[in-house]
């Protein structure tokens, strides 16, 4: 085992989709593996941290060495980090859906005969990260890092978002169709921070995460 730098440090990592339904066996969600989350609560746990894992039902949902809290939808999210903290730093992975449905239905919707689509109302899920990013200083973890998955103009997408959320550190990735990050074992990290943007260039996800780690580490000894 290597050194242990974070070690009584509390880590909350959100981690794969979320999953919101429609009726009792039909739901909506995306792609998301939870491989990024995995490595990151995993090189956490291995510098000593207390990881707490919130993921929802994802390939990638079992980090050695972690508390493992599985949740399905947004709601269940936000109430299963709230009651996680207070931490020393929460890093938000998941890919959480925007919306859920208004109303799921008590029972599976049925064709009615007349070949009518049934007609979704939706509404907007919770923003884990930003709320939990304008907690009041007390309440607010020392370090908020939130992710971002963008199509195109990755560095402008991530910067407003980086502001508009509130968080500390913002990674962002280009999930564009062909390069392969979603669900891929490999990704390119721009990481951005209220001093800069600096490109981590075409790695491995668990490279990534030990680079996170390592990051993370050297804040907190620096006496935040
Ligand atoms: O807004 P967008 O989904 O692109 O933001 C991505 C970041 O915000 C990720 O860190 C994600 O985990 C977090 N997020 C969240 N709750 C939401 C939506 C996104 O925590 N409802």
């Amino acid at each position: 085992p290597g050194p242990r730098p974070l070690e009584g440090k509390t880590v909350i990592v959100t981690s794969g989709p979320t999953r919101e339904p429609i009726d009792p066996v039909r739901y909506i969600s995306n792609a998301s593996s939870g491989r990024q989350g995995t490595a990151i609560a995993e090189a956490l746990a291995s510098q000593g941290a207390i990881v707490k894992f919130v993921t929802g039902p994802a390939e990638y949902s079992k980090p050695k060495g972690c508390e493992i809290i599985p949740v399905e939808t947004a709601v269940e999210m936000e109430a299963a980090v709230t009651a996680a903290l207070p931490a020393d730093a929460a890093i938000f992975t998941a890919a959480v859906a925007d919306w859920r449905v208004a109303e799921p239905a008590d029972a599976k919707l049925k064709k009615d005969g007349s070949g009518a689509a049934p007609e979704l109302d939706f509404v907007a899920n919770p923003d884990i990260l930003a709320s939990v990013s304008h907690l009041p200083a007390g309440e607010r973890p020392n370090l908020v890092i939130g992710f971002a998955a963008e199509t195109g103009n990755l560095e402008t997408h991530a910067r407003n978002k980086l502001a508009r959320k509130g968080c500390d550190w913002l990674l962002a990735n280009d999930v564009s169709p062909g390069t392969g990050v979603f669900g891929g074992a490999d990704t390119r990290i721009l990481f951005l921070d209220g001093t800069g943007t600096d490109d981590w260039g075409p790695q491995s996800k668990a490279a990534v995460a030990e680079k996170l780690a390592d990051r993370i580490a050297k804040h907190f000894a620096g006496g935040n």
